[in-house]
């Protein structure tokens, strides 16, 4: 057990760190263009942060939080989303002072106690945006415009792009009390949760996942017919934005999302191929959460994508990258006697910003000679006695198998000339 981790978390191994690298750059890239500044927030917040951002009806907080009572008494838990502690930062360090909107991205990763699977960890990754102070549709287009600018950047095709209206304060009362109607003679037979949610969040009900509910649900009243004029005008807006940047969507009038702070434009981004857990992206607008935590009545919209399940996806549409791992130089010291001018060369080597390699094991000449070439050497630099008695060392080019012999003391100026060339 000592040997393996945590059911759900996973090692990022060296030879998947590249991958992740070159996904990331993307995001950052692309988060420029659109003017998102990067924010890192804590990886714990104080548990209520959570209860109230997120909702205390969602299964994230009634089911997938890790959370735990630190040495001074207090409830804390390991974030299972950015969204609420951005805002938490966005509060505390009063962004609400400068011009909107604020415009903030993360990478990190994040925590759900969640029945792991291909694509569902309980440790993994995400990358966000949040752009708080903007009313405007515009804002709305444009941070799922940013979404699907990365998606695309990165190659993935098949992407499903469905979005949705969730309404807001003044228009989702009478959809709950729809709903209630719709649900309240098949009480009797739903899942525990959904009896609970009934009363407390009866919009909670249309995404329970037990089979029977669920397809219950399906035929529940949607919310769209009770859209006050201002939600569907402002559906309308991110509509017309979205068809003008040339962007295909979908409407689906069944899309809720798990989490409670959605007002108005809700959205997700699938990769179909991916089966169950073919959701890439999912976020939407949350006018009411940064005065539901104690800040002012300021609104924001983000999304958040798993970044596990967009490398999953390139992995499976062959779009990533080879990367070409390689170093400059192998120091190859077949006698020890010689060990201390060899250490030396290759101080200076990396001093002189070359990446360069030695042995510590005091092989054979024909295993280091091996072993420059498993590291993908460019050159290696031989530390022969007979060379070394006449004050010189080979150097052997590795991929033309040719060798010369020069001034020890000049290893480091005609080994960056050398490798100048192949650059
Ligand atoms: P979410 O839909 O809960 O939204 O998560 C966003 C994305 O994170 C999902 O579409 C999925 O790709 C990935 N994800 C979620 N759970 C897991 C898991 N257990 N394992 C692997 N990947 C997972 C949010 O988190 C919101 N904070 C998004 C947002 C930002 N809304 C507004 N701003």
């Amino acid at each position: 057990m000592l040997t393996t981790a945590p059911r759900g978390t996973k090692d990022i191994l060296p030879s998947e760190i590249e991958n992740w690298r070159y996904v990331e750059a993307a995001m950052r890239r692309i988060c420029a263009q659109f003017g998102y500044k990067e924010i890192r927030t804590p990886v714990f917040e104080h548990t209520e942060l959570f209860k109230r951002g997120i909702g205390d009806t969602t299964d994230v907080v009634e089911k997938e939080m890790y959370t735990f009572t630190d040495r001074g008494e207090r409830s804390i838990t390991l974030r299972p989303e950015n969204t609420a502690s951005a805002v938490r930062a966005f509060c505390e360090h009063k962004m609400y002072a400068e011009p909107a909107p604020t415009k903030l991205f993360y990478i990190g990763p994040m925590f759900r106690y969640d029945r792991p699977q291909a694509g569902r960890y309980r440790q993994f990754h995400q990358f966000g945006i949040e752009a708080l102070g903007v009313d405007s549709p515009a804002i709305d287009a444009e941070a799922i415009l940013l979404a699907v600018t990365i998606l695309k950047e990165l190659g993935l095709k098949d992407l499903h792009l469905k979005i949705n209206s969730v309404g807001c304060s003044k228009c989702r009362p009478q959809h709950r009390a729809k709903l209630q109607d719709y649900f309240r003679p098949h009480l009797e037979g739903m899942c525990n949760d959904c009896k609970s949610r009934f009363e407390r969040n009866p919009l909670r009900l249309l995404d329970c996942k037990v089979p029977h509910d669920h397809e219950l649900a399906a035929g529940a009243p949607s919310l769209e017919e009770c859209l006050c004029d201002e939600c569907r005008e402002h559906f309308e807006g991110v509509k017309r934005l979205l068809t003008a940047a040339g962007v295909d969507f979908e409407v689906d009038n069944t899309l809720v999302r798990g989490l409670d702070y959605y007002t108005k434009t809700a959205f997700e981004i699938q990769y179909v191929p991916l089966g169950a857990q073919s959701a890439v992206c999912g976020g939407g607008r949350y006018d009411g959460l940064v005065k539901e935590i104690g800040g002012q009545d300021v609104s924001g919209i983000g999304f958040a994508m798993g970044m596990e399940r967009i490398l999953l996806a390139l992995e499976s549409q062959n779009l990533l990258p080879e990367h070409k791992d390689g170093i400059d130089a192998f120091i190859v010291c077949p006698n020890q006697a010689n060990f201390e001018a060899a250490f030396k060369t290759a101080i200076a080597l990396r001093q002189a910003g070359l990446k360069t390699e030695f042995d510590f094991l005091a092989r054979s000449m024909k295993a280091q000679m091996k072993q420059a070439g498993r590291l993908n050497a460019r050159f290696a630099v031989i530390f022969g006695d007979d060379e070394l008695a006449r004050g010189a060392v080979t150097l052997k080019n590795m991929a033309e198998s040719t060798q010369t012999e020069i001034p020890v003391d000049d290893t480091v100026t005609i080994l960056q000339t050398e490798v100048q060339k192949y650059e």
